[in-house]
């Protein structure tokens, strides 16, 4: 196959912006939801190369096309393949069992049939752009199999692959009636990194008991052909965590802005200048514990604990993946029990909960932050949860505290948090409770050592450890000074 000119390609399900055509037919950019675009669009603004992905919509794709700096390349999907492989197979089969199936999969082949047609044809595009030799880093879960279909159309790459979100335990991932070809898929990475060691080794797992494949360590070995795939070539990868971060220097300078700061006031003062705003930022995703969370803050407010207008929760739910099942049923819940606490607790002029289901502008996004005493971070299973290192980068006057599940990929480098078990809610409330009342030079403390934590490990240092080993890979890289 013919090699275009980049060095360095990325390849994700979406591109950084999302298309969006007006009734009138005009078209315009927006930012793509989610923490994989939030980390890499500030890794790509540092790079050159180009980046392969979806336009977000099915409608006719545009030709290829420079954006600030960055070459993007959109991969056509139509309507069914939208919904085979994007909503069905990426967002209902897998979601669903990469995290603890918190509610049941589904699997039908036709959506497997489509996510490997889709595959094949970001491995087509990803080749079409990939100079002799470059460096081709993939995102996700939507896209398991391109590592090997890339290596099959250009040897000559050097491939990685990056899982944005957990990797399920053998046990689950067994369930997966294509959980074979999966691994394969993902053996065609050069190095395969992870949120968690956990994850890496769950991977590792997986290789040794549905392939047959040795490891030692991180490294993993498979024969090769098998009798699936007799002709397969053996491969030697390596898969260890390399832990996602933000954008610190970034997102803190707009931070201190002072039309950001007042904004902030505003904000509180929207929201009836409570003295305590509970705050919970995430993707309307039945992941992040949002249910639970609400159910905590209610029997606050029945206990007497809370009430308003003294403490007010704001709950800002980004619109998600809304014609899955599940996210439809999801936010009816969620509506829901809003209105309920609301009608149960809110006063006249004084509301209990503000529930927005809207996307921000990341200015306002960091005024949110900053007007947040407590931020309720409650997934039962995330990767990693960009928002908790958004929030204590925001926070630089060392105010506020941050409630975080043991769940998340970022409770394990974030020990400082109020930590908490989302499933406890009696533990759920004593926690908020503690982040409201304790000791301000002990929030403080703990806001120093946390924010440290997140500046010391920010988006680039996450970039430049990935491609090092990446490039050292299947062998470690040599240890920094
Ligand atoms: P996920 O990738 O599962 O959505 P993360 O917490 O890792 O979760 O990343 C979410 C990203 O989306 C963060 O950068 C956050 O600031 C951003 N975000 C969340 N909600 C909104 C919103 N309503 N408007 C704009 N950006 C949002
Ligand atoms: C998570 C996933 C990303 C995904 C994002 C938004 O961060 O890891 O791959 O892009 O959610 O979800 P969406 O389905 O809208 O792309």
């Amino acid at each position: 196959m013919p090699s275009g000119s980049f060095d360095f390609v990325v390849a994700a399900n979406r591109l950084p912006v999302d298309r969006v055509v007006a009734p009138d037919g005009t078209t315009t950019w927006r930012t793509s939801p989610g923490g994989l675009v939030t980390a890499m669009e500030s890794v790509m603004r540092h790079r050159e190369g180009a980046w392969v992905g979806w336009a977000g919509s099915p409608e006719e794709t545009p030709e290829p096309f420079d954006n600030e700096g960055l070459h993007l390349h959109p991969v056509p999907l139509s309507g069914e393949e939208v919904r085979d492989y994007y909503e069905g197979f990426s967002n209902d089969t897998l979601w669903p069992i990469y995290h603890d199936v918190i509610v049941p999969p589904t699997f039908k082949r036709r959506w497997w049939a489509t996510y490997r047609r889709v595959n094949q044809r970001f491995a087509e595009a990803v080749a079409e752009v990939a100079a002799e030799g470059a460096t081709v880093w993939i995102h996700d879960y939507q896209l398991q199999l391109a590592p090997a279909l890339v290596r099959e159309l250009r040897p000559d790459l050097r491939i990685g692959w990056f899982d944005h979100i957990p990797f399920p335990p053998v046990e689950l991932f067994a369930q997966l009636p294509w959980r074979k070809s999966i691994l394969r898929g993902l053996l065609g990475a050069d190095f395969l990194g992870f949120q968690r060691r956990q994850d890496g080794a769950n991977f590792v797992r997986a290789c040794r008991e549905l392939l047959g494949a040795t490891s030692k360590g991180e490294v993993v070995t498979w024969q090769g052909a098998d009798d699936d795939e007799p002709g397969a070539a053996p491969r030697t990868v390596r898969a260890a965590a390399v832990p996602i971060s933000i954008d610190v220097q970034g997102l803190e300078e707009l931070a201190r802005k002072p039309e950001v700061r007042e904004r902030a006031r505003e904000i509180r003062h929207s929201l009836g200048d409570p003295e305590t705003l509970l705050l919970g930022v995430d993707r309307l995703d039945y992941t992040k514990g949002i249910r639970h969370r609400l159910r905590a803050i209610a029997e606050l407010y029945e206990d007497g604990e809370i009430r308003p207008p003294e403490v007010t929760f704001a709950q800002v739910a980004t619109p998600s993946r809304e014609r899955v099942a599940a996210y439809r049923d999801l936010r009816a819940q969620i509506e829901g029990t809003v209105g309920r606490i609301n009608g149960e607790f809110s006063l006249i002029g004084d509301t209990a909960v503000h529930y927005l289901h809207q996307s921000y502008p990341r200015e306002e996004m960091a005024a949110f932050f900053q007007a947040a005493d407590v931020m309720l971070v409650t997934p039962i299973r995330d990767g990693m949860n960009l928002v908790a290192k958004e929030y204590l980068t925001c926070r630089y006057d060392l105010g506020g505290a941050l409630v975080l599940s043991e769940f998340t990929g970022a409770a394990q480098e974030l020990r400082q948090a109020y930590l908490c078990n989302p499933h406890d809610i009696v533990g759920l409330k004593q926690t908020i409770l503690r982040a409201m009342r304790d000791d301000p030079a002990a929030k403080r403390r703990r806001m120093r050592t946390l924010r440290r934590r997140v500046a010391a490990h920010d988006v680039q240092t996450w970039a430049e450890q990935y491609l090092e080993a990446l490039g050292h890979a299947p062998d470690r890289p040599p240890r920094r000074s």
